[in-house]
This record gives structure tokens, C-alpha cells and sequence, in this order.
């Protein structure tokens, strides 16, 4: 069938008609709206780089996730900045730490919210580094206990799912098993499987403060050039027990998450990270781009890429547009 019997822009002449053709459908249902929590009260500070997006003390914390659930959105990941840094990222498992605090709170308001957690060091130890630090290595198996009691900490605090951040090998395992004696066999672990050492998280560094005080992450974090490993670690970790596997960032990474999304047929989830957001931020804010159209097409490009679920900063605004034309 071929021109002039055929003529695909029959299909796109009115906007019913592209309705009914769409392939691609966004919904609130995909959004996984991030928080970053800190001490305090009536603390809101504003993040320079991420314009909307702030750190925000427990009970404001609360109010911006009730906001997002109102919009429909189902889950909130939680991100917290602790009073005290030390080496071994002690807050990171303490029942009062600053996240243990957001979970309680936030699902005693929001019973049906969904609370996920992000399991990664960074944010609490004195160095930035995602694990334990021996002789300026970062040391997979002695971070993997620190990991689990993480992990454990935020399912007893309340939290719904965990979502372990910090790619040390057999994470995903050491989390499964301590989940499991424990009694919380029914929680999921979203595993950020193929997580590369990316520039896209600059400006989450200045929001979550957890920038590395010596070196960079290339050592655990994955080589940005490699799709076939972000295949590897994606089935390890569907091996070690993972509910669902996520890839990071999403906009730079389309064709890996087109590839995990044939590979494994868990739900895929991707992660479009602070940098992500920000781009599109500054050039809206110059006038250089329309934000409402491209955050839409960026988001709608990550699902067609195969996401089932959307990590994004945009996740409100985007709830707010959805409404809007539904
Ligand atoms: C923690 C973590 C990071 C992000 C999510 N969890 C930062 C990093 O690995 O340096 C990045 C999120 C973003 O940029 O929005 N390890």
C-alpha cells in the first residue's frame, strides 16, 4: 500500500483522530514522585538547581506528598539528609533517623500512599561514598550488612517497598534474605539494577548533599557505554530476588530500558534523574524551550522506551496536565 492509495496523515488530521491512534498513554498510575526529608520543622529549602524541588522538614514532607497523592500520583520515593554524617553512615539505620521519621509520618496521614525507600549510603556517611571505606576503596561485603540493616530499618518503620541505590554486588540477595527473617516477606525491593555513573546527578548531589569528598563512583556505578552489562546486572538482580528492575537515568538510556523491558518480564521502572529535570528547567526558564511540551514528550518517551514506572521530579506537573486533558 503506498502513496497516493495510502496516506498516513489521513490518521493525524484532528486531534480525535490522533487520540484514537495513540500507542503511547501516560498515566498518574506510571509516577513515583521523590522527596528529600530533613530535620527540622517548617524547614523548606529551596533547591537552586531543581526550581520547585526542595528539602523538606517531616511535617511539610507530609503536606507535599499528600498533595501528590491528591493528584493521583500512588508513591512517593523518600530521600533523607541526616543531622550527622559519620563513616559508616550510622542515621542511615537508626529508628530516628530523618527517613525512619518521613515513613512513619508520612503513613500514618497517607495509609494508601505508597512509601518507597531509597537504600544507599551516600547521604550519611562523612565521605559521600555509596558503601563502607577501607583504604580508599569503597568495600562491597562489608557495606552489604550496613545495606540490609537499612533496609530492615525502613520496612520497620513502615515503609512499602525498599529500593537499593548504591550497585554493590549481591545487595539485592543480602536485602531479600534479612527482609525475609524478619517477617517481611511481602515487602518488594525495586533494585536500581543498572544504575550508571552518570553527570545527569549533579544537581540531586547539591539536594540530597552527598557528593563523594574523594574520587567518583565509577568503581561501583556502571560504565555508561555498556548495554550488554545493564543486561547482566539486570538478570543477577531478577536472580537475587528483585520485584522490580529499574534503570538510571532514563533519557540518555532509552535503548536499555527497551532492552531490559524484552529481556525481563518483571515490571521495569526508570529513573529520570535530577539532571533531567533541571535541563529542561533552565532552557524553559530562558525561553529556549516549552517545559509543558517537553517534560510531556520526555515522560511519554521513557514509557514508549518500555517503562512501566516513572521516577520524576516532574511528577505533580505532569499529574496537574494529565487532569487537565482528561
Ligand atoms: C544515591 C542516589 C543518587 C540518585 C538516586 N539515589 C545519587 C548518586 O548515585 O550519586 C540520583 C538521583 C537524581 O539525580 O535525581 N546513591
Amino acid at each position: 500500500m503506498y502513496f497516493p492509495v495510502y496516506r498516513p496523515r489521513r490518521l493525524r488530521k484532528n486531534e480525535t483522530l490522533r487520540r484514537m491512534v495513540r500507542e503511547t498513554k501516560l498515566s498518574v498510575d506510571d509516577f513515583i514522585y521523590p522527596l528529600f526529608a530533613i530535620h527540622g520543622r517548617k524547614v523548606r529549602n529551596e533547591i537552586c538547581s531543581m526550581p520547585g524541588i526542595a528539602q523538606l522538614s517531616v511535617d511539610l514532607a507530609v503536606k507535599e506528598a499528600e498533595e501528590a497523592f491528591n493528584l493521583g500520583i500512588p508513591a512517593v520515593i523518600l530521600f533523607g539528609i541526616p543531622k550527622k554524617k559519620d563513616p559508616r553512615g550510622s542515621e542511615a539505620y537508626a529508628r530516628s533517623g530523618i527517613i525512619q521519621q518521613a515513613i512513619r509520618a508520612i503513613k500514618d496521614r497517607l495509609p494508601d500512599m505508597a512509601v518507597i525507600t531509597d537504600v544507599c549510603l551516600c547521604e550519611y556517611t562523612s565521605h559521600g561514598h555509596c558503601g563502607v571505606v577501607v583504604k580508599d576503596q569503597v568495600d562491597n561485603d562489608a557495606t552489604l550488612e550496613l545495606l540490609a540493616k537499612m533496609a530492615l530499618s525502613h520496612a520497620e518503620a513502615g515503609a512499602d517497598m525498599v529500593a537499593p541505590s548504591d550497585m554493590m554486588d549481591g545487595r539485592v540477595k543480602a536485602i531479600r534474605e534479612i527482609l525475609d527473617q524478619n517477617g517481611f516477606e511481602n515487602i518488594p525491593i525495586m533494585s536500581y539494577a543498572a544504575k550508571h555513573a552518570s553527570g545527569f546527578y549533579g544537581p540531586f548531589r547539591e539536594a540530597a548533599e552527598s557528593t563523594p569528598q574523594f574520587g567518583d563512583r565509577r568503581s561501583y556505578q556502571m560504565d555508561p557505554a555498556n548495554p550488554r552489562e545493564a543486561l547482566r546486572e539486570a538478570c543477577l538482580d531478577v536472580q537475587e530476588g528483585a520485584d522490580i528492575i529499574m534503570v538510571k537515568p532514563a533519557l540518555a538510556y532509552l535503548d536499555i530500558i527497551r532492552a531490559v523491558r524484552e529481556e525481563i518480564n518483571l515490571p521495569v521502572g526508570a529513573y529520570s534523574v535530577s539532571g533531567e529535570y533541571s535541563m529542561i528547567k533552565a532552557a524553559a526558564q530562558r525561553g529556549w524551550l516549552e517545559e509543558e511540551r517537553v517534560m510531556m514528550e520526555v515522560l511519554t518517551s521513557i514509557k514508549r522506551a518500555g517503562a512501566d514506572l516513572i521516577l520524576t521530579y516532574f511528577a505533580k506537573e505532569a499529574a496537574k496536565v494529565l487532569q487537565r486533558k482528561a
